[in-house]
């Protein structure tokens, strides 16, 4: 698509080479809902000509219909494609929109304004040179301007225009503009935006959009096309050091084998010397291989296969980067952390990290403080609420090739994914690696499981119990202990209201607390497993997201999750501790099944109907189960 341009009819071949050669600025909107984004847009596509006839026409009727504007085009409905916008007149997912002019191509997101869509905002914003803000000239600087605002910067977006909206409804009055610009400029130096450009503008009307406007005799800044036209990007992603995050290896046969990705830094030439991490082999450029022949030099922004001149194992999520100027390789992160889940953040809690090309998994092992937006105030905190940010520390389960967030958005830069719901809960932005972990390596030992299992006579094994209070999970797993130790089995029996006692006696019961809990406890499980015991672990462990994760730490082989179902119901009837009674008069907060939640196995390796089985019948279940997977002979 391009702009209207009297080259098209006289020469197609030179307009194509000339647009192909124009620079391309990537930029975002942000504003309240109301602020007029969407009008200034559809305005600023419309006048550079790149609405085609069938949208116009369908415009033409759409602003009859939907009728904001009285007679007049309502350029917003060119821009609100989607019908759940229209209908509650706000902007609900990140639009690219594509337009050019005679100087520059332009890839604009429209990014949603209304509070609960930060995450769009954080999506549009990665990528972009630039941020237009929009303030309505009624209303001023809202905290919504500054936690726009304070995000782009987060995001490393160094350049943003003001765009003073609306005007024509305050009389176009210069004072209105000149208070805004200067009470906006306080507050973009406090959080380190230096290039602010504010613009006096009515979207709606198209004063100072692409013509200077009358109205505004006394503004002698550019227009905002103008602006855009010639604002300098400065940090050129050619100019980084080249990084390349491995999507794929390549290999249709034994004589071929490259590394296919997306240069998302540098560039790259045949010969040059290329590190990959985390493994950090060294080797030299082959072949740079594209669909459409090898090239010389490949650049940032392309995505191209490389072979090496050395056989070196790589895999996805490897980083390839040039050798004299390496990222840092480490587990262990200082980091912004902007909250987008509905869910409040929980330390400690397994959450999956895409980093570059790579999934692992992460923990937040740290929340350090989070920040006011309109006061820029630092709080101290235990966790992160939607749309808060804050500064965490956070680890990785394997060490990641990166860069801090301000040399390298995308080697710097992370998003976290709830496990269970696949949804996004955050985006992260790497400050610099913590250097603890540096100097702890993993100390190799020589009596080891075999050797243990062929002394014990049997595997080792963690029995997790899960359910509610009073389910019956002690009482079987203590009847199941009796057994297996008359078989000759060694085993231990970790239980809730015990290890609270001491190892855990700092925990209450919130959300956060259970979550280390049983964090603790997996581990402490885990080495007993490696001690070669039967482990019995007894704990009501209400999250699935604990209880996975025990799961993959322990390994699949030596966990056995055992459901101990029993109904609340009856639970509650048998209240073996009057914890239910207590509970329900109010005097004990956060119990599980009434004012904490429990969630239930979804495919439990035994599932025990506590209402029909007695314990020794529910213990004879298990024990079976540890003969059919060979635990026990
Ligand atoms: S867990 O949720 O973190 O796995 P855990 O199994 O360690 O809990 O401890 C549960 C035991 O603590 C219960 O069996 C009960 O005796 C006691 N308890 C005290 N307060 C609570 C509470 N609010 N919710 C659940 N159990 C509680």
């Amino acid at each position: 698509m391009a702009h209207s341009s009297n080259l098209i009819a006289d020469d197609i071949e030179q307009y194509l080479e000339r647009h192909a050669n124009k620079s391309m600025l990537r930029f975002i909107t942000c504003g309240s809902v109301d602020d007029g984004k969407s009008t200034l847009i559809g305005r600023l596509l419309y006048e550079s000509k790149l609405v085609f006839e069938d949208q116009l026409t369908a415009l033409e009727a759409d602003s009859r219909k939907v009728g904001t504007q009285g007679e007049g085009l309502d350029f917003a409905l060119l821009v609100d494609g989607l019908a759940a916008e229209r209908e509650q007149g706000i902007t609900i997912d990140v639009a690219y929109r594509y337009f050019s002019t005679e100087r520059r191509k332009f890839v604009v997101a429209d990014t949603p304004g209304h509070e609960q869509y930060t995450r769009n905002m954080v999506t549009g914003a990665s990528t972009a040179d630039l941020a237009v803000i929009l303030v309505d000239a009624r209303k001023g600087v809202l905290t919504q301007t500054r936690r726009h605002s304070y995000l782009v910067s987060l995001l490393g977006i160094r350049h943003v225009v003001l765009a003073v909206n609306k005007l024509d409804l305050m009389n176009y009055s210069q004072q209105v503009f000149d208070e805004i610009a200067a009470a906006y400029a306080t507050f973009a130096a406090e959080i380190g935006l230096t290039d602010v450009v504010p613009i006096p503008l009515s979207a709606y009307i198209g004063d100072n959009l692409t013509e200077r406007s009358a109205n505004t005799p006394w503004y002698t800044g550019p227009t905002l096309i103008e602006h855009l036209e010639t604002v300098e990007i400065t940090d050129d992603p050619h100019q980084a050091p080249f990084r390349l995050p491995v999507q794929w290896v390549n290999r249709p046969d034994l004589d071929f084998r490259g590394f296919s990705g997306q240069i998302v830094s540098g560039s790259v030439r045949p010969g040059d010397r290329l590190r990959v991490l985390p493994s950090a082999k060294e080797s030299t450029v082959a072949r740079i291989v594209t669909m459409d022949g090898d090239l010389d030099e490949a650049v940032a922004g392309q995505s191209v296969t490389i072979t090496l001149a050395d056989e070196i194992d790589i895999s996805r999520g490897d980083v390839l980067a040039a050798a004299d100027a390496l990222p840092g390789v480490a587990d262990q992160f200082e980091a912004h952390l902007v909250w987008m889940g509905e869910h409040e953040m929980l330390p400690e809690r397994p959450y999956l990290c895409q980093i570059g090309t790579m999934t692992v998994q992460a923990r937040i092992t740290k929340p350090k403080h989070k920040v006011n937006v309109n006061t820029l105030e630092q709080t101290a905190t235990n966790t992160l609420a939607l749309n808060e940010i804050g500064v965490c520390n956070i680890s990785f389960d394997r060490p990641v090739p990166f860069d801090p967030y301000a040399d390298n958005r995308d080697t710097g830069g992370f998003i976290l994914i709830d496990r269970l719901t696949n949804t996004t809960v955050g985006a992260g932005m790497i400050a610099h690696s913590l250097r603890r972990s540096d100097n702890i390596h993993w100390q190799a030992v020589d009596v080891d499981g075999p050797a243990r299992q062929a002394l014990n006579g049997h595997r080792p094994q963690v029995l997790w119990f899960t359910g509610l209070s009073g389910s019956g999970k002690s009482t079987i797993a203590n009847e199941l202990e009796r057994r297996l130790h008359a078989l000759g089995c060694h085993t231990y029996l970790l239980d809730g209201d015990n290890v609270r006692h001491g190892l855990n006696r700092d925990l209450g019961f919130t959300e956060a607390d259970r979550v280390e809990n049983i964090r603790r406890v997996t581990e402490v499980a885990r080495l007993m497993a490696d001690a070669g015991l039967i482990v019995l672990a007894s704990f009501i462990s209400p999250f699935r997201a604990e209880r996975e994760a025990a799961r993959e730490l322990i390994g699949p082989d030596q966990f056995c999750e055992v459901f101990v179902d029993t109904p609340i119901t009856v639970a509650e009837q048998r209240d073996p501790k009057g914890l239910y009674k207590k509970a329900r008069r109010g005097e004990l907060a956060n119990f599980t099944g009434i004012d904490s939640p429990y969630e239930p196995p979804e495919d439990p390796d035994v599932r025990l109907d506590t209402t029909t089985l007695t314990p020794q019948a529910a213990a004879d279940r298990i024990l079976a189960e540890l003969r059919r997977t060979g635990v026990v002979a």
